[in-house]
């Protein structure tokens, strides 16, 4: 019923020839192994190489997104970048709120509801990053946390603002350590999630596409994206190596058929 999604969030990492490497060793796999008729992937490469990689993979099914984008819609905002700008480079989607923003960014709740919004308005794909640190995990605050970040995008912009967006919870103490979340910590998170959207708005509930974030890597996928409210990844440090990408993508097709 949902589409799995393996979106990749290369972050401040690479070179435009790095890029142009990765994906002539991504395309091949992904259209012979016919992976993305079976599942959505999504690249977010830092906004200079956007465009190009817009070019070369317009026609193949894989989608561009950004990393972050301003809540203003133009003006004297020395290095922002708008919504309209990412469409107009051939994104269809952008993360918004990632903890790292968050956490070195200074970007509030209210911020990154202002962000989405943005996004929404040009009809960019919002992919709203949620989770806990590890503080707040230990001191049983994980679900008022990330309850909180949902609250400010609905109260920004109404109980249906997650019908046409991707929600990704991604445990901050997970992100870029090597430490996973076990399949039933992410599960039960994002069961709560789900219960949430739907008492918000029963109607789209169920699909909305919810992921997983947090050192996902091959070895691991198959068994996160197994779980029932697990809809696939937003892969850092691993969507850097073609091999470990492409296998993550496979983990997920293997749940498409
Ligand atoms: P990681 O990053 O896969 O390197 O942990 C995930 C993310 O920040 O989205």
């Amino acid at each position: 019923m949902r589409r799995k999604l393996v979106a990749g969030n290369w972050k401040m990492n690479g070179s435009l020839s790095m890029a142009d490497m990765l994906i002539s060793e991504l395309l091949p796999s992904l259209v012979s192994h016919q992976t993305v008729q079976r599942i959505d992937v999504m690249l977010c490469p830092p906004a200079p190489y956007l465009y190009s990689l817009a070019r070369q993979l317009a026609g193949s099914g894989v989608k561009v997104g950004g990393q972050t984008l301003s809540e203003h819609a133009a003006g004297a905002f020395t290095g922002e970048i708008s919504a309209q700008m990412l469409c107009d480079v051939g994104a269809s989607a952008v993360l918004v709120g990632h903890s790292e923003r968050r956490a070195l960014f200074g970007e509030t709740n209210a911020c990154v509801a202002e962000k989405f919004a943005a996004a929404q308005r040009q009809g960019l794909l919002p992919v709203l990053c949620v989770g806990e640190t590890l503080q707040e995990r230990e001191a049983d605050r994980t679900w008022p946390v990330v309850q909180e970040q949902l609250d400010a995008v609905v109260s920004r912009c109404g109980e249906q603002a997650f019908a046409a967006a991707v929600i990704a919870y991604e445990p901050v103490w997970a992100i870029g350590t090597g430490v996973t979340a076990t399949p039933a910590q992410a599960q039960a998170v994002h069961a709560q999630i789900r219960a949430y959207l739907r008492s918000l708005d029963a109607g789209s509930a169920d699909g909305v596409v919810l992921l997983y974030g947090g050192s996902v890597k091959a070895d691991n996928a198959a068994a996160l994206f197994g779980c029932p409210d697990i809809d696939g990844g937003l892969i850092g440090g691993a969507s850097l190596e073609a091999g470990q990408f492409l296998a993550i993508c496979d983990a997920a097709a293997g749940y498409a058929d």
